[in-house]
């Protein structure tokens, strides 16, 4: 099985990965070993930068008695144009996964297509479901089981996987996006089949009733040209304490203080931008025993 957006697991399966992330959290908390991938090896090729998703993917590994490989692609034949499915084809017969963070969603599908061992999206242009994983553990840890949660800015990758994800585990969804900046309707059809969400392009109205806030950047990875027009774009949707109210703070990381967020509020006491960073770590490795073991 592979993990390439949030809903390739089902209602019960996402239940289940987070229940073990919680476990997984405590174990580690409490000095228990837990080595239940022992000798196992997980490729991480990255064609993009990565400090969180590099960082827990390498460490859980290790934590799991296995072992990560971090492949950047400048580092490999695919940065001197070896083909994504040769590359795929190879990765698969040394390790017991791959884990990759590709701009192309499409490119990732062909390394699903022909690896021949789970793969998993560290983040592409259209997803990044692992971040969704640790979201919906903070989230519960935040709100408990049921709540309203709010998406305020970009209707990105991330936006997309937690959207889907936070519907599926039964939260009422705002999502606050401007014209022309919005989830795809797909994103939001796969939503819907799992649970409530109101789209709209007022931050007042999506947040109001909102017991967590979450936004992430206005330009990413790859967007770099169009950053003047975004930040024209998305006046009006910074997080500032005001729109905060009494919400819990959600980013994924990293932040531009000053563009989407106040430093106020991600460096504030409603802030959990650290334990949501720190359960990237419990919740893929929950992911990674559901998919090896
Ligand atoms: N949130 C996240 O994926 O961070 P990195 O880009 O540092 O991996
Ligand atoms: N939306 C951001 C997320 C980074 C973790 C990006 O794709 O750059």
């Amino acid at each position: 099985m592979h993990f390439l957006t949030i809903d390739d697991l089902t209602t019960d399966e996402l239940a289940g990965v987070v229940d073990d992330a919680a476990a997984l959290k405590r174990a580690q908390a409490d000095g228990m070993p837990h080595e239940a991938l022992p000798g196992r090896s997980l490729a991480m090729l990255f064609e993009k930068p990565s400090t969180r998703t590099r960082v827990s993917f390498e460490v859980g590994m290790t934590q799991l008695g296995g072992h990560g490989v971090f492949l950047g692609d400048d580092d490999i034949q695919l940065g001197r144009g070896e083909p994504v499915a040769d590359t795929a084809r190879a990765l698969g017969r040394y390790v017991d996964a791959v884990m990759a963070r590709v701009f192309d969603h499409g490119d990732l599908e062909e390394i699903a297509a022909h690896a021949d061992v789970p793969v998993v999206n560290g983040l592409t242009d259209d997803a990044h479901p692992c971040q969704a994983l640790a979201d919906l553990l903070t989230l519960r840890e935040e709100v408990g089981d049921s709540g309203t949660v709010a998406w305020v800015g970009d209707g990105n990758n991330v936006a997309a996987s937690f959207t889907i994800g936070a519907a599926m585990m039964g939260y009422d969804v705002n999502v606050a996006t401007p014209e022309g900046y919005g989830l795809d309707d797909s994103v939001i059809e796969r939503a819907e089949e799992h649970g409530d969400v109101t789209v709209t392009t007022d931050p007042e109205a999506a947040t109001a009733d909102a017991e967590v806030v979450y936004t992430d950047v206005w330009v990413s990875m790859g967007q770099e040209d169009e950053r003047e027009q975004r930040l024209d774009a998305f006046e009006g949707f910074q997080v500032d304490a005001d729109l905060l109210g009494d919400a819990a703070f959600m980013h994924c990381l990293p932040a531009n203080r000053g563009e989407e967020v106040t430093a106020d509020v991600i460096d504030g006491e409603q802030s959990v931008v650290w334990q949501q960073a720190e359960n990237r770590l419990h919740a893929q490795k929950a992911l990674l025993v559901e998919l090896v073991d």
